[in-house]
């Protein structure tokens, strides 16, 4: 028998309204499903990261992940954290598909061994001790701070375009994202890493942690944003 065009068309309508147009002849039989699979590092790194950490790690708007001073300072666990769960209150959101991403846990594993394999050099601090990676919530000295910012820092941050102390520049950076680029150096921008912040005398740990306190003491409270207590 002949089903007629009319009937036809009627009843692929029916079922399209009660599936969700899913089981129509031609129609995928799955649902589109987010590339979990991949986890070749080039890929996922281009599709997830490129836009803010640079084309091949070399920064951008956000530090370069390249730098081997960086990837020497941050450890596996450290960097599993950020890319998961993200730096809260910036543009760093988190990944992990537990935390609303869209990467699985092998895939954010995945590139964080590209990473190491592409960009980490044996002796990136020529056999000395960087201080620690994380800025610490408590026990720095903003007075002292300033103090040392005015020692290592006002040479070649100063004057009208000097935006480190800049309340708009300070509040789209964490403390945390102060730190690294104090210790590790932003060798695309031409910052100095924290040996030659003041040729011949490295920073100390304390040091660091004074001046990102007295760097946070300056951002202007607003309404609605997060910073005030932001490690
Ligand atoms: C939309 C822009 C954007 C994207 C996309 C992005 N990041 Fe970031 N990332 C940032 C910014 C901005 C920061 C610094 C945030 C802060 O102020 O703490 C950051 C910080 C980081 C840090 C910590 C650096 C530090 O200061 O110690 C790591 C590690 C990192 N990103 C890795 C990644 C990886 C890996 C990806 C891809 C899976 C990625 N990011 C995607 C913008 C981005
Ligand atoms: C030898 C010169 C020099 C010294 C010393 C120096 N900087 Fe920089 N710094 C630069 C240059 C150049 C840049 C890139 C241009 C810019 O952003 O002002 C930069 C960038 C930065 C940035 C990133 C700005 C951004 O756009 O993301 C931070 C944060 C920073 N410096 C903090 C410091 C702090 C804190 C000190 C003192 C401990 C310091 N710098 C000492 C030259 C220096």
């Amino acid at each position: 028998m002949r089903i007629p065009p009319l009937v036809a068309v009627t009843c692929a309508l029916a079922v399209c309204m009660l599936t969700g147009c899913k089981s129509l002849p031609g129609y995928p039989k799955h649902e589109w499903q987010p590339p979990q699979d991949q986890m070749n590092f080039h890929a996922l790194y281009k599709q997830n990261c490129a836009a803010c950490h640079g084309e091949t790690g070399q920064g951008g708007m956000a530090i370069p992940l390249a730098n081997p001073e960086f990837q020497a300072l941050v450890d596996d666990q450290t960097l599993q954290q950020i890319i998961s769960g993200g730096m809260p209150g910036t543009m760093m959101t988190a990944f992990a598909e537990k935390d609303g991403g869209t990467l699985t846990d092998p895939q954010v594993n995945a590139i964080i061994a590209g990473m190491r394999k592409e960009w980490a050099k044996p002796n990136a601090f020529g056999g000395m001790t960087p201080p620690a990676y994380e800025q610490p919530a408590t026990g720095g000295d903003a007075e002292k701070g300033r103090q040392d910012y005015i020692t290592y820092c006002v040479s070649c941050h100063e004057g009208p375009h000097d935006s480190i102390t800049n309340s708009s520049f300070l509040a789209l950076i964490s403390n945390q994202a102060l730190r690294t680029i104090i210790i590790a150096g932003r060798p695309d921008l031409g910052q100095p890493d924290w040996r030659n912040d003041k040729p011949g005398h490295p920073l100390t740990d304390q040091e660091v942690t004074d001046i990102v306190t007295y760097l946070g003491s300056l951002r202007v409270a607003s309404p609605g944003q997060p910073y005030p207590s932001h490690p």
